[in-house]
């Protein structure tokens, strides 16, 4: 060490030996963002008109979450105490681990799965265990089971899990969270709108389960952040105990309000495109002899293998974003295509045909 400079002070060792979350989330505007799951057409008129509505004296005033809350709990037809509010449903994930993670015990989901919920893990000092999925990419049912009997202190499913688009059926969810109620349960169900597929509200009845939402994708607002955290008053009080006061800012308060009050035509419409396009694509993938996989959610998994790079580069030379899974296990060789619009996904393939 250079006795001249002042030693580092060092992070919780947790925090040391921790790989921070990383996604190449830079240099994305002006392309055909088909990477990140994301409304390719952005929010409806009545949001856009509330965001930009806001009052200049409100941006001195902190934000209030009252009315957020009463819309959001109609929303999603629970009452006001079974919903938490977060700056997005990251927030609520980080909440979890913050209000739950013990360090030594074991965080249990599958792999590969989303991304943010390893560092959070390990930065409480959890042991994490990622059940592989198998080849067919199904939901690991009995190794997820056996390992259930291990009584991890948290369990998270993504469902549909992102990025493979796995499904589990709603009552099998029901069953595993029933069954083991010394494990919380967190069921991230940030594509639902996208699937129908929800374990609300029969959940609401279990103390030790936790389903995610958000405003992120189907809605558009994946820039202004809100998430949400709904089940037992119990869960969602411990987890929005370690929340900031004024997490969630004034522009997401407004736009979530008007996202939630009353007929979105435009996001429903939006979802009904999606799967028209969803059915296209895989008509078109079909054409071409290319495996892929397309469970559930706007996005769905292509197997290229080892023109992977290529393609992916090759695609960005035109304008169009795609998330390569290279060196991912059981997923390497894909990429995951987001399923915009039918005319965002014939450019699509225009540019597919000519890279390959
Ligand atoms: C499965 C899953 N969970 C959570 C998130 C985070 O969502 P938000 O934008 O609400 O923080 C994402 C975002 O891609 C996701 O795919």
């Amino acid at each position: 060490m250079d006795e001249d400079q002042p030693a580092m002070i060092r992070a919780k060792e947790t925090v040391e030996s921790l790989e921070a979350y990383s996604a190449p989330l830079e240099g994305r505007r002006g392309m055909l963002r088909l990477d990140f799951n994301e409304n390719t057409l952005g929010p409806s008129p009545k949001v856009i008109e509330a965001i930009r509505s806001m009052p200049v004296e409100e941006y001195a005033i902190y934000p209030e979450y009252n009315e957020l809350q009463r819309v959001a709990a109609k929303f999603f037809d629970v009452k006001r105490e079974e919903i938490g509010l977060f700056n997005g449903a990251d927030a609520a994930i980080r909440a979890v681990f913050d209000a739950f993670g013990e360090p030594g015990t074991v965080f249990l989901t599958t792999a590969p799965t989303f991304g943010y919920y390893q560092p959070c893990a390990a930065q409480q000092g959890m042991v994490v265990r990622g059940i592989p999925y198998p080849e067919t990419l199904e939901f690991p049912l009995d190794a997820f089971r056996e390992a259930l009997a291990d009584k991890p202190r948290i369990a998270f499913i993504c469902n549909p899990n992102n990025p493979t688009g796995t499904m589990l059926d709603r009552e099998t969810i029901l069953e595993l969270a029933a069954g083991c109620s010394s494990t919380l349960f967190v069921i991230d169900e940030l594509y639902a709108t996208f699937t129908g597929v929800t374990v609300l509200p029969e959940s609401l009845a279990l103390p030790n389960l936790l389903v995610l939402r958000s405003l992120s994708k189907s809605s558009g607002l994946a820039a202004l952040r809100l998430g949400f955290a709904i089940g037992a008053p119990s869960l969602v009080d411990r987890v929005s105990r370690v929340t900031g006061p004024y997490d969630i800012n004034s522009l997401a308060v407004r736009a979530g309000i008007a996202a939630m009050s009353g007929e979105d035509e435009h996001t429903a419409r939006y979802i009904d495109e999606v799967a028209r396009a969803k059915a296209f694509t895989l008509e078109e993938l079909e054409k071409r002899g290319v495996r892929y996989f397309a469970d559930g959610g706007n996005y769905l998994l292509v197997f290229i293998g080892e023109e992977l790079s290529h393609v992916v580069d090759g695609l960005r030379g035109e304008g169009i974003l795609v998330r390569s899974m290279a060196g991912k296990p059981v997923i390497d060789g894909s990429f995951r295509l987001t399923i915009g619009t039918r005319e965002q996904m014939e450019r699509f393939f225009g540019a597919f045909d000519r890279i390959r």
